[in-house]
Parts: structure tokens; C-alpha cells; sequence
């Protein structure tokens, strides 16, 4: 059982850092964010916690036409428009809330980032890689997370844990969804030091207690 009381001085090491938890849809990664903001804050950790698409009054508007667009009414969305909506709610996101967060020495969480756009858009919808990442740039400028926490779980667990009534991402199908998952994979074999794989399919508890002790080990360099 995870001690959240248990005292975690390396938490405060995390003061004007960037954070991302990400991973599949059903990956359990949004109770392990409260779970965590949480924590941190009893440390005395400033959290500013931001969520992806959205967050800001544009990016929410943006959200609910990503989420809730029908390609079979409307057309299909193209994979560019996609991936550009997807980054321009980012851009609103960081110019609002993530850098005057940090400027501000608060650890700004983010529930999903531009690795999700990478895993999603990217390695899973066939939008190159390196279009991502330059688009990226103009959406991101300096403001790169530190750290990216993917967690990460098998098709099959990640179905049971999903909402049956699901929205217009998560619709996608079994292989898409593999194709997430190896995105990324293939993202943390790139850039081992800037990111962190959590075996998540064991129960609330035990995923808690693992990410504690491999963020307390990259804190500890
Ligand atoms: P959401 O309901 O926020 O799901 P979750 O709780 O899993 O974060 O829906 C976000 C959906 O959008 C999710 O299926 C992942 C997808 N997505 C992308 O495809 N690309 C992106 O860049 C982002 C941020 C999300």
C-alpha cells in the first residue's frame, strides 16, 4: 500500500520544474496525476496542474471540436488540421498558464503534452515525426518539459478500464491504440534521460508506489 503521509524531501527539488504524465487512453494516468498533486502539495509544492487539449478558454473550444467533431457528418478531419489544432491549444496553454507557472516557481503538471500529439498524430497516424517536433518548436519555444512520466499498459487492460461511451480519439480501434503505445516507446528509447516508463497495470496503489520511487531516482540523477 502506497504511504502518500511518508515524507518525500526529493519532491521539493521539483519547484519550477515541468512534468508531464502521459500514456494510452485507460492508462490510469489522471488518478495518478491528482494522486500526485496532491502529494507534492503537502510538501509544500506550488502545483499548477494543466490538462491537454484545453485548459485555457481557447484551448477548451478547441478541445470539444477535437473530441466531439463528426468526420461522419462533417468530413473527414485531415491529419494535419488534427495535428495543428492539437498544438495551438498547446500554444494558448503555454503562453497563459505554463510559463508565467514556472516563472513563478511552481511545478507545473500536465496531463498529457506534445508527447501525446507524437504517440497519437505522429507514430500512430502516420504524420512524420519530424513535422511534430518542428511545429512543436513554434508552439513550445524554450518551454520543453523536464521530465515525461508515460504510463503504460497493455490493450487489453487499458479496455477495461474505459468508459464504454467513448469519444471520437479513443474510438480508434485495438491497433491504433498499439501504435500509441509503441510511439511511446519509441519516444523514451530516444531520449532515455527526459522520460520515465511506468508499468501501469497493476492496481491504484502499486503504480503510485513505482512512480514515487523512479521519480525519487531521477531526482536523484
Ligand atoms: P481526454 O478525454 O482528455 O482523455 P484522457 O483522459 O485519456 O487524457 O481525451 C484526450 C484524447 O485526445 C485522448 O484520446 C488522447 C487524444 N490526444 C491526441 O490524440 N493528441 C494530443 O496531442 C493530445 C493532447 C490528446
Amino acid at each position: 500500500m502506497a504511504d502518500d503521509t511518508h515524507d518525500h524531501p526529493w519532491l521539493e527539488s521539483l519547484r519550477g520544474q515541468f512534468v508531464v504524465f502521459d500514456g494510452p487512453d485507460g492508462s490510469g494516468k489522471t488518478t495518478q496525476f491528482h494522486r500526485f498533486t496532491e502529494l507534492a502539495e503537502a510538501h509544500g509544492v506550488r502545483v499548477c496542474e494543466v490538462r491537454e487539449p484545453g485548459g485555457t478558454a481557447i484551448g477548451e473550444q478547441i478541445r470539444d471540436l477535437l473530441l466531439h467533431y463528426r468526420d461522419d457528418e462533417h468530413g473527414e478531419m485531415a491529419p494535419s488540421c488534427e495535428m495543428l489544432l492539437f498544438m495551438a491549444s498547446r500554444a494558448q496553454l503555454i503562453a497563459e498558464r505554463i510559463r508565467p507557472a514556472l516563472a513563478d516557481g511552481c511545478l507545473v503538471l500536465a496531463d498529457r503534452f506534445i508527447s501525446s500529439t507524437l504517440a497519437y498524430q505522429g507514430t500512430a497516424g502516420g504524420t512524420p515525426i519530424d513535422d511534430i517536433v518542428q511545429v512543436g518548436q513554434v508552439a513550445l519555444g524554450q518551454t520543453w518539459p523536464d521530465l515525461v512520466v508515460v504510463f503504460d499498459v497493455d490493450e487489453a487492460t487499458a479496455a477495461k478500464r474505459l468508459n464504454p461511451l467513448l469519444d471520437r480519439m479513443e474510438q480508434k480501434g485495438a491497433d491504433y491504440h498499439q501504435k500509441v503505445r509503441q510511439g511511446y516507446h519509441d519516444q523514451a528509447q530516444r531520449q532515455p534521460e527526459r522520460y520515465l516508463v511506468i508499468d501501469a497495470r497493476a492496481e491504484e496503489d502499486v503504480v503510485f508506489e513505482r512512480l514515487l520511487e523512479a521519480m525519487a531516482n531521477k531526482s536523484r540523477g
